[in-house]
């Protein structure tokens, strides 16, 4: 029977364990969208994680959303990033970088003065974004990308993936969620295009299936992608997510991606981990709602290979450890999720050995 503890291959990648440390957006780099020295120790402290997803990072300046996040579209950017996955192997870790272009959700106080808001269609989000510079703004009016300008789109895409490779990332994962650029090319109110890729589920998934190409295309056996079918976060709709999730997962099954990192759907009458299950034959990294229990269990049941962790890992650095042990998860501060600086992100102490 599968454990947590059990070694696993994704792709390239050894696993020591089966344990993922979930992606998550913490604003600690600087505002030129930097790594700072403050991630270097978060994402080392964390290593013994069987493998680290990062903070969504932007392909390009254009891709940027939110305040203090990061790229991998310069070499400063790179090199910060060479520090953090440095520490992470020092420490006997594994870290793949999660690519993440913000699309139409942003403000422009967020951005580089030179950055554009592009999006599928010239539709705004609804709801409101935080900005350092002027508080809570409305989500900017993007401007709805040419036909022509898409393939540039997608090149930022791999030529991020170029980089994470050139930074020391293991590899890297397609954020295919959140209402964000690719979702909002699957999306039906988000995408109002009357070209290819608009329109039927064939043509609203184009964009991801040609990112995709272009990123395994970069770096063969390293690229997974991350999605949560029916996710209306950040104001995307889908009628029907069955219908194209099936058409996305069918025509990306020749990709050979390393894994597929499924979270559970909001919709109470989809399953999307038997959803992917049915459409991808590779590993399925389960997310949403775990605690060593029930992921111990999702294992055993055969549903997926490996379970991820988010806000478990906010306050439990060792959190691997503290599963193995069974010994009792710490809560975390929700003021400081955001916040620049070292409080309630590096101080989360380790369980007295
Ligand atoms: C503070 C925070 C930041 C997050 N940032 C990201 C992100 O950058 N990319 C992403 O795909 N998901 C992000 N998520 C979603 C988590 O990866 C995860 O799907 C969610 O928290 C549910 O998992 P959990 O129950 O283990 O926390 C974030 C979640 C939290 C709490």
């Amino acid at each position: 029977m599968t454990g947590l503890f059990d070694p696993l291959q994704l792709g390239a990648i050894a696993l020591p364990n089966r344990i993922v440390m979930a992606p998550m957006t913490r604003s600690r780099s600087d505002a030129q969208s930097v790594p700072t020295p403050i991630m270097v120790e978060y994402y080392r402290q964390r290593a013994t994680a069987g493998l680290i997803v990062s903070e969504g990072i932007a392909p390009s300046r254009h891709g940027i959303g939110y305040c203090r996040t990061p790229g991998i579209y310069n070499a400063e950017q790179v090199a910060a990033w060479r520090q953090v996955t440095d520490a992470v192997h020092a420490a006997g870790g594994r870290i793949v970088a999660q690519l993440m272009h913000c699309g139409r959700i942003g403000a422009r106080f967020n951005k580089a003065p030179d950055a554009e808001t592009v999006a599928p269609s010239a539709v705004r989000a609804a709801g409101r974004i935080f900005t350092d510079v002027a508080g809570m703004q409305e989500q900017e009016v993007p401007r709805a990308l040419a036909t022509g300008e898409i393939a540039g789109v997608v090149e930022e895409y791999a030529a991020a993936t170029r980089h994470s490779l050139e930074a020391g990332f293991d590899g890297v994962e397609l954020h295919c969620t959140s209402g964000y650029l690719p979702m909002q090319f699957m999306a039906v109110n988000s995408n109002q295009r009357t070209d290819a890729y608009g329109g039927t589920a064939e043509n609203r998934t184009r964009f991801v299936v040609e990112t995709l190409e272009a990123m395994t295309g970069a770096a063969a056996g390293r690229v997974a992608m991350r999605i949560c079918p029916g996710n209306p976060f950040n104001d995307v709709h889908d009628p029907d997510p069955t219908e194209t999730y099936r058409a996305l997962l069918s025509r990306i099954a020749h990709l050979g991606l390393a894994y597929l990192h499924v979270i559970r759907s909001p919709h109470r009458d989809l399953d999307a981990f038997a959803l992917a299950r049915e459409h991808f034959s590779g590993p399925l990294i389960l997310n949403d709602g775990f605690d060593g229990a029930s992921a111990a269990r999702a294992l055993a049941d055969g549903k997926g290979a490996a379970v991820s962790f988010a806000r478990h890992y906010i306050g439990n650095p060792d959190l691997a450890r503290r599963l193995r042990e069974g010994l009792p998860l710490a809560g975390f501060d929700s003021k400081t999720i955001y916040t620049p600086g070292e409080a309630g992100y590096i101080d989360y102490p380790f369980a007295a050995s």
